[in-house]
């Protein structure tokens, strides 16, 4: 039975370095208190006119698919995970399509938030292990500094996110113990209003009016306390799972490349799994929470990184907005 391999990694951040004291320049807010509550030192903002989700996903694409050796034609579907598409409709998923030479193929969204790359990802793997598809690329993109206010009303979320994209190409492969081994997926959907953007949405009548940006009803929201307990029992829950289903040890994990949430949660990760720090990726100082891209962004600098070996085990897991947490285990 074929299964999937990750055969090339790609990334792209906008160009514009948005650092903690830019910020309290126009919000009630300190480099000290971001670096200390976060690890956050700069993050980038997409610049308008150039930067699409779409866009920036189709440079993450091209490289991940020039490292993968594979041309778009090659390409037999597209998986796009994103929580801030170009459109409310249709998806980032087509306009990928549109922007590279890619046949007339299948192209999805998938809605996960910070889990968004690895529920992606899974459903790559499973097309390949039906045999539907040989060649998919996943993508994980996000603009999101035009989302929050960047004022003292919007602070406690406008510091903590940032814009970027990554991807990866995902192969069929008969090579055995090789490529992506297991993938768990989770959610609580009774935690769905702890970490959400209510409007527009189409619950009420008006999907907006004036009146909500007054009142800061067009900003998301999140209950950072609660996702940060949850984070912190969900991330080690669920790579546990996936070493069980494989049989494998905590101590033969060679790289954990962990959701970018807030340096504080992948130090705790670190902890629960004793690993030394050459053994876990953080880059948030660099990108702030880039939410869908941030694992495939992790993943990429890794790589480049010479981080990332022929037969290595890597772990990668996300949790965030659902609530919704994953896992992936990849023999490399
Ligand atoms: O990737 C999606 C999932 N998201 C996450 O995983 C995020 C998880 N949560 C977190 O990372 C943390 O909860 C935050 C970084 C969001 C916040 O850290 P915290 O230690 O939970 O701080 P807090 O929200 O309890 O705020 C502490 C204080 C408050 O002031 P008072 O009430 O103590 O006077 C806030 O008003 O810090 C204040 N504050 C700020 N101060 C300066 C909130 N935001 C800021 C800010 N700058 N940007």
């Amino acid at each position: 039975m074929p299964h999937s391999k990750i055969t090339g990694v790609g990334m792209y951040v906008p160009e514009t370095v948005v650092t903690n004291n830019d910020l309290s320049k126009v919000m009630d807010t300190t480099d000290e208190w971001i670096v200390e509550r976060t690890g956050i030192r700069e993050r980038r903002f997409f610049k308008e006119g150039e930067d699409t989700v779409s866009s920036m996903g189709a440079k993450a694409a091209q490289q991940a698919l020039e490292r993968a050796g594979k041309k778009p034609e090659d390409v037999d579907f597209i998986v796009f995970a994103t929580l801030s598409s170009d459109y409310n409709f249709p998806g980032s998923g087509v306009l990928l399509q549109r922007k590279l030479p890619f046949r007339q193929i299948g192209a999805v969204d998938v809605r996960a938030q910070c889990s968004g790359f690895i529920y992606a990802l899974s459903i790559a793997d499973q097309y390949i292990r039906t045999g539907t598809y040989k060649t998919i690329l996943v993508v994980g993109s996000e603009v999101q500094s035009n989302v929050f206010e960047k004022s003292d009303r919007g602070r406690n979320m406008a510091v903590i996110f940032g814009d970027g994209a990554g991807a990866v190409v995902v192969e069929a492969t008969d090579e055995p113990n090789k490529g992506i081994l297991t993938t768990k997926l989770h959610s609580d959907g009774r935690f769905a209003e702890e970490l959400y953007l209510e409007h527009p949405g189409s619950r009420r009548k008006e999907r907006f009016n004036p009146d909500m940006i007054e009142k800061g009803e067009l900003l998301p929201y999140m209950n950072g306390k609660l996702v940060f307990m949850n984070a912190v029992k969900y991330f080690p829950e669920v790579i546990r799972e996936a070493l069980a289903d494989c049989n494998l040890k905590e101590s033969d994990i060679d790289l954990l490349v962990p959701h970018q949430a807030n340096a504080r949660i992948t130090v705790a990760i670190q902890k629960e799994f004793n690993l030394p720090d050459e053994k876990i990726v953080s880059n948030i100082d660099k990108y702030g929470n880039t939410t869908a891209a941030s694992i495939p962004i992790a993943l990429c600098e890794a790589w480049e990184q010479g981080r990332i070996k022929d037969g290595d085990l890597i772990a990668i897991a996300g949790f965030g907005s659902g609530f919704m947490w994953a896992s992936a285990l990849i023999r490399w």
